[in-house]
């Protein structure tokens, strides 16, 4: 072995002042990029909302409201508590029941288990929308089959097959058995809802 081999680090030719000048830059470099990357992640990153409430406007039933929510307001707490459109149903914690259905921008959705903040600038679209005094067919259909007992989750069925037929306006009784099942009765009235639908498909019970 040659002495140059055992030679110490730093070996001949080394400049300490280009090397500490090369670290300070690449720090300075890596500093920089640093900072862009998390500019760019909060660039990119959601409006982080605070606990605070705020003043919002809600689209429901072709008129706007304002309202005051929370970031955990949901929707359902507040059309029944703030708006007093009760029809939706505060039934399963999880939306499961179906009771709490509307409709935003054209799809059924569980009002409570949907924030109220993330329906700023969408069409609501409430039970209430299809009673008064001209209900609409599908109202009209449940009076005529009977598609109701207690009537609890008479609201959220009425809107989930509003939502349905719009959708699929020629639906069989299949495709309505299969497009309701999110929707739960426990007074077990699913035969009469089903006719009810069908009567709206044949052009009966208009409003
Ligand atoms: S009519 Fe009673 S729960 Fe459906």
């Amino acid at each position: 072995m040659k002495d140059q081999d055992l030679a110490p680090w730093p070996q001949a030719g080394f400049d300490r002042r280009a090397f500490l000048k090369g670290s300070s830059a690449a720090a300075a470099a890596t500093t920089l990029a640093t900072h862009a990357t998390q500019a760019q992640a909060q660039a990119a990153a959601p409006e982080i909302v605070g606990r605070q409430s705020r003043l919002v406007e809600l689209k429901v039933n072709g008129k706007t409201a304002s309202v005051r929510v929370e970031p955990r307001s949901t929707l359902l707490d507040v059309l029944r508590y703030q708006l007093q459109l009760t029809g939706a149903k505060p039934v399963s914690i999880d939306g499961s029941s179906g009771a709490s259905t509307v409709i935003v921008d054209g799809k059924p959705i569980a009002a409570n288990t949907t924030l109220a903040l993330d329906c700023v600038g969408k069409s609501i679209q409430t039970v209430e929308s299809l009673g008064g005094e001209k209900p609409d067919a599908v109202v009209s259909a449940f009076v005529h089959a009977d598609a109701m007992q207690c009537g609890f989750c008479t609201p959220g069925f009425v809107v989930a097959v509003r939502a349905f037929l719009d959708k699929n306006p020629g639906a069989t009784e299949e495709q309505i058995r299969s497009g309701l099942n999110g929707n739960l009765c426990r007074c077990g009235t699913y035969a009469n809802v089903v006719m009810a639908a069908l009567e709206v498909v044949k052009g009966g019970s208009r409003g």
